[in-house]
């Protein structure tokens, strides 16, 4: 096993000390947890498959302008970023109503809404992630006007560019969680995006048939985890024909007895 410094554990990835000052190595486990750690599990080859589709997403957003934590994959399971200081707020972007949303307000799964509607929630395990509003954002301290303003700024832009290219493989962006770090440069604060984009925090749905193409078939003991994951990376183009990942990892784990 490798000795570098594990510098954070979370639910779906572990980061380590990066190469360079400044750099972490982001390591996605196979690992899926759901409901506040509530229901735990594995999804077979996840972590390679969120790896890439991360990659990917952070690539194409930073080609269009948006600043992100991503510099580049090492391997499967790894890849180099920018260490921030993580904004403790979940920004949740929503497009259809799903979820907590349908659950709180009685809101048919599946509606599509008039507007997009951006939440937060303060990132807080003990206190189960609860939604806030710009107020108590600003009475606590947990991020400035002017970084709530970038945040709000690149939420949108996220989603326009997201719904436009999942649309393009027929997939609907129902949903999705972001999480932003402060850059410091001097005594300068950027507000990037960082974390990661994934089906692991976000919902897809078969635009054809409305099959779920994310961790709610997890969540909801739906089945097929891993090939709707694989299905996902499949349709942007991240699987060369023929590869099946979650196959590989299957025959590889028998071959070593386990
Ligand atoms: P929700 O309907 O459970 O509130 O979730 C909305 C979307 O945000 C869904 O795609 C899952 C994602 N999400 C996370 O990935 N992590 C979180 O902690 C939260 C609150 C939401």
């Amino acid at each position: 096993m490798s000795r570098r410094r594990q510098v954070y554990e979370g639910k779906a990835k572990i980061l380590y000390e990066g190469p360079e000052p400044g750099t972490l190595i982001q390591y996605f486990k196979d690992d899926a947890i759901a409901f506040n750690a509530q229901k735990r599990g594995t999804i077979s080859g996840k972590g390679v498959l969120n790896n890439r589709i991360s990659e990917h997403l952070f690539t194409l957003l930073g080609q269009i302008g948006v600043p992100t934590h991503f510099i580049r994959r090492l391997n499967m399971r790894e890849q180099l970023i920018r260490q921030v200081e993580i904004i403790p707020i979940e920004v949740v972007v929503r497009n259809v109503a799903a979820g907590t949303l349908s659950t709180r307000l009685g809101i048919e799964e599946g509606t599509q809404l008039p507007r997009t509607i951006i939440e937060y929630y303060y990132k807080d395990d003990a206190l189960g992630d609860p939604m806030i509003a710009d107020e108590h954002i600003a009475c606590f301290g947990w991020a400035s006007q002017e970084e709530m303003n970038d945040i709000a700024d690149m939420a949108v832009r996220v989603n326009d560019f997201l719904c436009g290219l999942f649309a393009a493989i027929g997939i609907r962006l129902v949903d999705f969680k972001l999480e932003f770090g402060r850059l410091w440069e001097n005594d300068y604060a950027r507000t990037i995006l960082a974390d990661e984009i994934s089906p692991d925090g976000c919902r897809l749905w078969d635009m054809r048939t409305n099959e779920k193409l994310d961790k709610d078939r997890f969540r909801r003991d739906l089945g097929g985890e891993a090939e709707a994951y694989q299905e996902v990376a499949r349709r942007l183009g991240l699987l060369p024909e023929g590869e099946n990942i979650v196959l590989d990892l299957d025959q590889h784990r028998q071959k070593k007895g386990r």
